[in-house]
């Protein structure tokens, strides 16, 4: 993947942030700074991307914040390059799910407002300070064939609902499509700066976010026997691996896409 900076994950905690961290560990970073509201979980993933590093003077940062509070992921993204001496990717992975029955018409404001604020803001706040610090930093050069790569490679985690509609998704639908626009637009801005911006958009994948049992889970396993073509869930781990390519240097030529890696749900 050629991949030897330092690492930023979002929502670290979990899921497919978690399976980044991980992946980010194996391909070889230099070090990894994980942030999830959940301080608990953090520890946890420290602990393993200690034990799995190879790389001598690996570094492992954990920052226990909520993605909703402007200044607490700006601290935390600063700290984390202050640390490092730069930051190379930025992964905005932590996001919640929410059904709005009965569509937009029966949707509360404070529902709409939690989803916007941690899905669209967060990654907003971090995509911002991860900005001001990778325009003011050197390009990185590949471990592969020592040609100039990118200042920084950011990673929006968006949604098969970023790029399609999907029934009783109001605040989730709006939140996820407005990440593929601060994907696109962002790349564009800093094209010829050296800030490279993409986006992934999951299908259905296993993880902690399809809380068994829920509404979103019913609607999901459906959605994967009638609607999947692949026919099966995703992995965390197989949405990692275009993550951590995105922000690799085999990714080069990329930016501003949104890759779906929905099991062949949108080719439809
Ligand atoms: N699982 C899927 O099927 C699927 C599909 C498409 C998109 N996605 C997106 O992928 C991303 C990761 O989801 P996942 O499935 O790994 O979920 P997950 O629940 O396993 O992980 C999400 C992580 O984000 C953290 N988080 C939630 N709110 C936060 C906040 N306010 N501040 C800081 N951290 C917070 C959680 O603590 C958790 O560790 C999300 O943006 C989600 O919308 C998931």
């Amino acid at each position: 993947m050629d991949i030897s900076g330092f690492a930023l994950v979002t929502g670290a905690g979990s899921g497919i942030g978690k399976a980044c961290a991980v992946s980010f560990v194996e391909e070889g970073a230099a070090g990894v700074a994980l942030l999830d509201i959940n301080g608990k979980a953090l520890e946890d993933v420290k602990e393993k991307l200690t034990s799995l590093s190879q790389h001598e003077e690996f570094q492992c940062l954990s920052f226990e914040v909520d993605m909703r509070n402007e200044k607490d992921v700006a601290d935390a993204v600063q700290n984390c390059a202050r640390t490092f001496g730069r930051l190379d990717y930025v992964v905005n992975a932590a996001g919640i799910a929410f059904k709005n029955i009965g569509g937009a018409a029966c949707a509360e404001t404070t529902d709409w407002q939690r989803v916007l604020d941690v899905n669209l803001n967060g990654t907003f706040y971090c995509l911002r300070a991860a900005a001001q610090q990778m325009l003011r930093q050197s390009y990185l050069e590949s471990v592969i064939d020592g040609r100039s790569l990118q200042r920084g490679s950011i990673v929006n985690i968006a949604s098969l609902a970023g790029l399609v509609g999907v029934t009783q998704s109001t605040a989730y639908c709006a939140s996820k499509h407005a990440v593929v626009g601060l994907t696109k637009t962002t790349a564009l801005d800093y094209a010829k700066e050296g800030i490279r911006v993409n986006a992934v958009c999951p299908g259905m994948i296993k993880t902690p976010l399809i809380v068994p049992g829920s509404e979103i889970e019913r609607a999901t396993t459906d959605f994967v026997k009638t609607r999947t073509p692949i026919g099966r869930w995703g992995t965390p781990e197989e949405v990692a691996n275009v993550i951590v390519f995105l922000c690799g240097g085999r990714s080069s030529l990329m930016t501003g896409a949104s890759l779906s890696v929905d099991g062949g749900y949108t080719t439809q």
